[in-house]
């Protein structure tokens, strides 16, 4: 009985160090024995990698150089040490469509990509909704939600919005693409190639924007639709993976990466909620293992989130965080976000156009870099989305 009940203490005990604040846990990473901070006075300084100077410390001054010189260095370095490399060899997907629905004022069109072939292959479905009677092929955003693999796939809460705007959506859920565990790549699109990623090869986010590659190229294929005018959904780890996708494929033309944190657009150099270290350890399968080495090095980084924000220029990048989501650093969103500006601006595109943050629930949508801070939860909220049409209506007219 004794040791029962001791046992239950240390339980309680161990519980409570586990609980902050909502959506601030507190956790401590095995390898540093780093403690989650959620002190601004405790964040440390630190100096971000400059988006206009390369590695050999040439500055880039004009676009061209950027286009051709810094973009592409830093995609190499995310390939190589973040994200993981996408293998030549991740098989073509085949594309099956079901009959046209009609529902209401909207066309259903549900299709399956047969990711190879043979028995298990992955299968990926794919749901199209376009508002019906449209004159001309019309703008879709592209929602890779989580579900899939016999999970639930969510509408976005705005539909009825989003097609009363005369634009379309399309849905999938991540885990069609690759299953979001850990030991799991034996299945998904990186089980599909038959072998296991090299060191630098990709992990679920690298499979992830591979999936959304290849919707694009599908949606690309449909004549109702505007495919130089698809933006790109994801929320929180499908925050991040909508970042790297637009990275890796500019035929995404806008980006709305909800609460999407660490190594996602929070500056992973602030120490303040998630880190590297909490990262690498909880979720090593997101990463090519290349990305370990940073564990306890996260000033070493060579990049860091406004340069994976930078690489969506000058296409929109539209960031939301959450007052009870402290685990994503949302000042740390923020601050990513005016460390983009001068890549916009270089490209003649316009910044946040402040470096003040926002009292809560007040858009800043003026830019070609938008951000929402709402207060409440780790959550893409309706709120949250009404925004980003009202962001999205100045490309997608
Ligand atoms: C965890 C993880 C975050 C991630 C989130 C999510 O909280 O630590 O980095 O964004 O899951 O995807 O919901």
């Amino acid at each position: 009985m004794k040791i029962l009940l001791c046992g239950f203490a240390i339980a309680v005990l161990a519980q409570a160090a586990q609980t902050g604040a909502p959506g601030a846990p507190v956790r401590t990473a095995d390898k540093t024995g780093h403690v989650s901070n959620y002190d601004e006075a405790k964040v440390g300084t630190y100096t971000l990698p400059d988006p206009l100077t390369l590695a050999n410390g040439t500055p880039v001054g004009d676009a061209a150089a950027w286009t051709s010189r810094r973009r592409p260095e830093l995609i190499a370095i995310y390939e190589r040490d973040i994200w993981g490399r996408i293998p030549s060899t991740a098989p073509p997907v085949r594309w099956t469509a079901s009959p046209v629905e009609t529902a209401g004022g909207a066309i259903v069109k549900r299709s399956v990509g047969t990711v190879g072939s043979g028995t298990r292959a992955p299968r990926i479905a794919l749901k199209v909704v376009l508002p019906a009677g449209a004159a001309a092929r019309v703008p879709v955003i592209l929602l890779v939600q989580f579900g899939g693999g016999g999970a639930p796939v969510a509408d976005p809460p705005v539909a009825d919005d989003i097609l009363a705007r005369g634009w379309g959506y399309a849905t999938v859920g991540y885990n069609d693409i690759q299953p979001d565990k850990e030991n799991a790549f034996d299945q998904g699109v990186i089980g599909a190639t038959g072998k296991l990623p090299a060191d630098d090869e990709w992990g679920d986010v690298s499979a992830w924007a591979w999936g959304v590659s290849r919707i694009v190229d599908y949606l690309e294929t449909d004549p109702a639709i505007d495919a130089k005018r698809i933006a790109l959904h994801g929320h929180s780890r499908i925050g991040k993976t909508a970042l790297w996708a637009s990275a890796l494929d500019t035929r995404v033309a806008a980006v709305y990466a909800s609460c999407p944190g660490e190594m996602g657009a929070a500056l992973s150099r602030r120490d303040y909620g998630e880190t590297v270290d909490d990262m690498a350890q909880r979720f090593p399968h997101w990463f090519s293992r290349t990305f370990q080495k940073w564990t306890g090095h996260w000033n070493q980084m060579p990049v860091d989130a406004h340069l994976l924000i930078a690489l969506s220029a000058p296409r929109p990048v539209f960031v939301t965080g959450g007052s009870e989501d402290q685990w994503a650093d949302p000042v740390g969103e923020f601050k990513a976000l005016i460390a983009a500006g001068p890549v916009y601006r270089l490209l003649g595109k316009k910044d946040l156009g402040t470096s003040t943050l926002p009292a809560l629930d007040t858009p800043i949508i003026d830019g070609d870099l938008g951000w929402y801070y709402h207060k409440g939860p780790h959550a893409a909220t309706p709120e949250d989305w009404k925004v980003f049409l009202q962001f999205l209506g100045k490309y997608f007219r």
